[in-house]
């Protein structure tokens, strides 16, 4: 096999040219990745030049180059964020101990399951959105696809070089099966719910960008507080990235219901039928299409009850968002939490023992947080005069994982009947027609300058280019 210079090929801040073994498994499994990048990742775009920032560095002055390349020579770097002296485990049973630099061995088998769970969100991404470029609004739009694309890559490159570097053989062999699940593969799917759906047109995936990579947000920040320092290090810089990903998900929703307000003040009318006909979004709709992004990826934070996740936080692998900014003693024994429950027909709510509700400690943090964009959201039809708002739905609508799995809540958080969930199904959820007319909207677009009807320009370009830059040279 031809030796690759890494320091060369793979920009990184992790001495890569200095440890041979490291060196050796990343060897054999470069040229696996780019096989699986050929096949899974973005359709029909090996030979386009883009516009992309590549990581080359922590500096936080600097980190990132901009410039044209071509996607499958994108340099997939390896950036820990550096090293905090007398850095601490600052939670769990082992708090106040000197934060690990390795695996301790009695905590090996559930941080190989962290990693791994995390790191297989990234490749999933990617294949979900592989066939998004062929309809793309507009070269603006298509970079940014293409630049979510490379950095889930990079994400994934992340977490190899972490089993690569500290779980020997067993890292290896899972660093090889990440590559070898597919998103909604029946037989080898990927792990969690969410990254098996499709995300079939570019409203999904403005909704995706927005609500399920700040799931990945929530999911890094928690793993940034980990005693196992490589992890917190290397968590922490991919969070850099990811908040280009949901400012693509936020400005893009933003952009399609301005186009949509606006037709909807031409043709003054709010009739969803008429509003269609124009050949834009209407709001029920894209209301249609948060309920249902927003409660799949409320189930990404896993069960309200969980006994792993008390494990993870009293070893000392996974905090809470925010852990070190929380006064609190931080091993949280005798605390209770409220986490919601059925009984009667009703939602009550139980106080549960906060270390088995962890789960629901994120994913409440992370509501409080997506609920913001929607806030601003509803500025836009605001602005435009428009008396409609769009709202997250009730946090146990649509669940299908945890204590509210199977009962069936409408939007406002009620109860309802099997009758009354299917009457109203079409009202609450994108149904196959909906997603249907997104479809027959979607259409490649690129000329600079230009979009597809459906959805505003930008306010301005990326990296300082103006909006008609050329940020897609097909070649
Ligand atoms: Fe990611
Ligand atoms: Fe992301």
């Amino acid at each position: 096999m031809a030796s690759i210079d890494y320091t060369d090929k793979i920009p990184n801040n992790v001495n890569l040219s200095e440890d041979k073994a490291l060196q050796r498994a990343l060897e054999h499994w470069q040229p696996n990745y780019i096989d699986w990048w050929k096949d899974m990742g973005p359709d029909g775009s090996q030979n386009f030049d883009v516009y992309l920032r590549t990581a080359v560095s922590v500096d936080p002055q600097g980190w990132a180059n901009f410039g044209h390349v071509k996607m499958p020579d994108y340099r997939w770097g390896i950036f820990l964020n550096p090293k905090e002296e007398g850095r601490k485990v600052n939670f769990g049973e082992n708090k106040g101990q000197d934060a690990w630099q390795e695996v301790p061995g009695e905590h090996r088998a559930n941080l190989r399951r962290i990693i791994v769970t995390q790191g297989d969100t990234e490749p999933a991404s990617v294949e979900q959105q592989r066939h998004l470029g062929l309809t793309a609004p507009s070269q603006y739009d298509l970079r940014n696809l293409f630049q979510i694309n490379v950095e889930e890559g990079r994400h994934l490159w992340a977490m190899v070089y972490l089993l690569h570097k500290h779980f020997g053989r067993d890292g290896r062999e899972e660093a090889e099966s990440l590559l070898e699940r597919r998103s909604g593969d029946e037989d080898n799917p990927r792990i969690l719910g969410a990254f098996n759906e499709k995300t079939p047109d570019w409203l999904s995936f403005y909704m995706f960008t927005y609500f399920t990579d700040r799931d990945g947000k929530f999911q890094l920040c928690a793993l940034a507080e980990s005693g196992f320092d490589p992890l917190a290090r290397t968590t922490k810089f991919m969070l850099t990235e990811e908040a280009h990903h949901m400012f693509v998900g936020e400005s893009g929703i933003s952009r399609v219901i301005q186009r949509t307000c606006d037709v909807m003040n031409r043709i003054k009318s709010d009739d969803p039928a008429k509003v269609r006909a124009e050949g834009v979004i209407d709001l029920q709709t894209i209301q249609r299409y948060l309920n249902f992004h927003f409660s799949v990826t409320i189930d990404l934070f896993g069960a309200d009850e969980s006994s792993n996740a008390a494990i993870f936080y009293n070893s000392g692998l996974k905090g809470r968002f925010e852990e070190t900014k929380r006064d609190d003693d931080h091993k949280l024994h005798g605390r209770g939490y409220t986490v919601l429950g059925v009984q009667d027909g009703k939602l009550i709510e139980r106080e549960v023992p906060m270390l088995n509700a962890l789960n629901e400690v994120l994913r409440d943090d992370y509501i409080r947080d997506s609920i913001g964009g929607v806030g601003r959201w509803n500025k836009v039809i605001e602005k435009a005069g428009i008396p409609f708002r769009l709202q997250a739905p009730h946090k146990a609508f649509n669940r299908k994982i945890g204590t509210l799995a199977g009962v069936k809540v409408s939007p406002d958080g009620r109860v309802v009947s099997e009758a009354e969930w299917a009457q109203n199904e079409r009202a609450w959820l994108p149904s196959a027609e909906d997603r249907a007319f997104v479809a027959s909207l979607m259409g490649r677009v690129v000329e600079p300058g230009k979009f597809a009807n459906w959805i505003a320009p930008p306010v301005m370009g990326i990296n300082r280019m103006p909006v008609d830059f050329e940020y897609v040279r097909f070649n």
